[in-house]
This record gives structure tokens, C-alpha cells and sequence, in this order.
């Protein structure tokens, strides 16, 4: 096992009602909020009057910006992060899924920096200090809530990157699950995807640390009870709380602590996808996931076994594939390009892409053949299913 430090400094509020406190504790934050927020979802569902009411109890002064896209764009943080230092805002509270947060994140650095989001996303600018970010999450997925992460796109230069810095970790994320009621079934299940691929990432990273695969091990298996029984249900509150906390946890260090590294080489595959086709982030990891293995069984079938045999009860690397295949056909997420709406006529622009934009796993290395067949299995691949 390796050395780590755990350092997570998040109060998670979960459960329902969490939000009747968030005017209290923003109060503690200051007076003038940004609060930022997405292309309406908010406003539908209820919760923006919600959080309004507690930031009106709280007597706080609101600028608002809405209008985040899935797959967010560093314009957006520029523009948000122009507005808070014009207001010299105390706070922003992020009300949505993990593109809102991520981008709050980020403006959270650009506001008190010389410089812009995206020179801030490539390290070029290296911000001192953050505005205090608070988050409401409306949708179970990325982790984003308990992480020092956030994701952004560059379409000029046809990037999607990531970035840590601990200065981001949301000081308070509320958890509601009854807020994720009016979630779709279709990002639901994209959203317990990206929970599934987060573990896997961990857990095909380097070195060896059998207590944080056996917590690799437990989210999967809460996401296979559960998941299906959800998309069934979407608005069973018990439900909604296992998944959205399994998503939490399967990215807020948990499952990676003492290894080397993550591998991400799958993250790196669906960034791609989103890039030039705007493909939702979790529909493309259960597309690029089980064409990934079928790669990587070649260079460590152990590995694959492992968890087959601890998943599925099968230590045969190509069942697990089948049943990872299986798991995600039950959840309705995509296995193929063509579910994703993506057409053959594409394959070279997305091999060319990635080949352009470097994709590889930090512990898997992939060649620019293992590349080409995985795009290849993208497409043609997923044909197996494992038990009906
Ligand atoms: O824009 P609005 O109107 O809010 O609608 C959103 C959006 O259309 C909607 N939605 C969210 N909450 C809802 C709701 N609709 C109805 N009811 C609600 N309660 O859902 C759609 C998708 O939202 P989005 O925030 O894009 O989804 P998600 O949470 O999956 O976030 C995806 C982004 O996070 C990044 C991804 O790359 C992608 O850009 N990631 C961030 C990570 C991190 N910071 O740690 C790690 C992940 O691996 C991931 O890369
Ligand atoms: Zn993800």
C-alpha cells in the first residue's frame, strides 16, 4: 500500500430537508452571493424558489448566472467570474449537477486571479485563493459535491480537461435526494454510469490497496441493487438517497486511497466524445468502458478476473466484460456509437482526436493501435450478453 493524507474538508449535508439551513449557513459566507445555475431545470422543479427563499431569510444580495450548459464551456466561467468581481461577491452557491458546480469551482479561482479560467485549467495561472463555493446538488453523478475537481471544455482548442486544487473543495454541499426526483431516467442512468466508471478508474489505477477495492467493490454492487429498481422508480426517495450517496463516495478519495494512481484512461475517451459531439459525459464512459477491457484483458486479465470474481462470481475475464455489458443494458445506457447517435463516417475524426489530444490511462498506457481498437469495439463490439 502506499502513503496518502486525507484531507477533505466538504461538510455534506444529506438527506431531505437539508436546504431549510443553507440561509443560515450562508450567512456565515457574507452577504452578497453569486449564485449560478443551469438552463432551467431549477426553475421547473421548485428548487430555485427554494434556495432563493433561504438566501432572501439570509438577507443576502443575489446576482445571478444561469444558463450553464451540460459538457460546460470556459466562456461561461470567465463571463460568471467577471460578474462576481464586478459585485465583489462573498459566495457562490452552485445549485445543479456536476457542470455548474465545476464550473463555480473554477470561477471561485478566476474571481480574485489575474487571469482567465482556462489559462487557470492548464496551469498556466496559479491562483493563491478561492471565493468559498457552496453546492446544491440536484443530480447524482460526478462526485463533484466532496472533490477538489472540475471539468471544462475548450472547443477552439477541442479540449476537455480536468483540474484539482484543494482550494475548490465546496466548504458545504447539500444533498437532497428528493431534489433529484424530476431528474430524467435517461441522465439518471448516465449519472449512475459516471458512478460506476469512478470506481473502475480507481480501482484499474496502480498499487495495491485491497480496502479501497473492497469499497470499489460495494459502490458497484450498490449501484447493480439499486440502479435498475431506480429507473423504475424515479421518484422512490430511498432509492434516490442510496444512489446519490454512492456517487458521492465514489469519488470523494474513498476509493483510491493508497494507490499509486487512478488510470482514467476511459474518462479520457468519453472527454473526446463530449467534445465533438456534445455526447452526454456518463452515456459515454458504458459506451468506451467494456471496449476498454476488451483491450486491457490482453494486458492484465488478473486484474479483470478480480473483479468478476468478487462482482459477478465469475473469474473469467471476458463474463465480467459480458456482465459489465449486462449491467449497463439493464441501466438503458448505451453500449454502442450508434446509441450515442454517433455515425461510422466519424471514426477517423475520433481517432485522429484522441491520438491529437493525447488520451491514456496513467496506469494502462494506451498505444495509438490500442486506441484504434478501441474505437473500433465502440462501434462494433458489445455483442455478448452474460446472463439474461
Ligand atoms: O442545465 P439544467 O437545466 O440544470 O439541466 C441539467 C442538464 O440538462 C439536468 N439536471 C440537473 N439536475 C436536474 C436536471 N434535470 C432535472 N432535474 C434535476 N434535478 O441534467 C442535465 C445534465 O447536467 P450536468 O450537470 O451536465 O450532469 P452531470 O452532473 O452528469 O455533470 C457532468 C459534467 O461533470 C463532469 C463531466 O465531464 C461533465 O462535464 N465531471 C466532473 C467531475 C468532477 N468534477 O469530479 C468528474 C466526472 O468524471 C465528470 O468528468
Ligand atoms: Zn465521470
Amino acid at each position: 500500500m502506499e502513503n496518502f493524507t486525507i484531507y477533505n474538508p466538504t461538510q455534506l449535508h444529506f438527506g431531505r430537508g437539508v436546504t431549510d439551513t443553507l440561509g443560515k449557513t450562508i450567512e456565515k459566507y457574507g452577504k452578497k452571493v453569486l449564485l449560478m445555475y443551469g438552463k432551467g431545470s431549477i426553475k421547473r422543479n421548485g428548487i430555485y424558489d427554494k434556495v432563493t427563499e433561504q438566501l432572501k431569510l439570509a438577507g443576502a444580495e443575489i446576482i445571478e448566472y444561469g444558463g450553464i450548459k451540460p459538457n460546460p464551456v470556459f466562456e461561461d466561467v470567465n463571463e460568471a467570474a467577471a460578474l462576481g468581481k464586478k459585485h465583489n461577491v462573498d459566495v457562490i452557491l452552485a445549485v445543479g449537477g456536476g457542470s455548474v458546480i465545476d464550473s463555480a469551482k473554477i470561477t471561485a479561482l478566476t474571481i480574485p486571479c489575474d487571469d482567465s479560467a482556462w489559462r487557470i485549467m492548464i496551469k498556466m495561472a496559479k491562483p493563491q485563493t478561492a471565493v468559498p463555493v457552496i453546492a446544491v446538488l440536484t443530480l447524482a453523478a460526478t462526485g463533484t459535491e466532496m472533490n477538489p475537481f472540475a471539468v471544462l471544455q475548450n472547443v477552439q482548442t477541442h479540449k476537455k480537461i480536468g483540474y484539482g486544487n484543494p482550494l475548490i473543495y465546496p466548504k458545504h454541499s447539500f444533498l437532497d435526494p428528493a431534489f433529484t426526483f424530476s431528474v430524467s431516467r435517461e441522465y439518471t442512468a448516465y449519472g449512475i454510469a459516471d458512478l460506476i466508471a469512478h470506481a473502475l478508474e480507481n480501482y484499474f489505477g496502480a498499487g495495491d490497496a485491497s480496502l479501497s477495492d473492497k469499497f470499489v467493490y460495494s459502490i458497484i454492487r450498490e449501484a447493480m441493487e439499486f440502479g435498475p429498481a431506480l429507473l423504475d422508480d424515479l421518484h422512490s426517495y430511498d432509492l434516490r438517497a442510496k444512489i446519490m450517496y454512492a456517487a458521492t463516495n465514489a469519488l470523494n478519495g474513498l476509493t483510491g486511497y493508497g494507490r499509486v494512481v487512478g488510470d482514467w484512461g476511459v474518462h479520457s475517451i468519453g472527454h473526446v466524445l463530449s467534445l465533438l459531439y456534445d455526447s452526454p459525459h456518463g452515456a459515454t464512459l458504458s459506451v468506451a468502458y467494456p471496449a476498454w477491457m476488451k483491450v486491457v484483458k490482453e494486458k492484465d486479465p488478473g486484474r479483470i478476473s478480480e473483479l468478476g470474481k468478487n462482482l459477478f462470481g465469475t473469474t473469467s475475464p471476458d463474463d465480467t466484460i459480458s456482465a459489465f455489458e449486462n449491467l449497463f443494458r439493464k441501466l438503458s445506457c448505451p453500449l454502442k456509437m450508434k446509441d450515442l447517435g454517433i455515425d461510422e463516417d466519424k471514426k477517423d475524426e475520433i481517432i485522429d482526436m484522441m491520438k491529437k489530444n493525447k488520451v491514456d490511462g496513467a496506469h494502462f498506457k494506451l498505444s495509438h493501435h490500442d486506441i484504434e481498437r478501441i474505437v473500433g469495439l465502440m462501434y462494433s463490439g458489445n455483442q455478448n450478453i452474460y446472463f439474461a
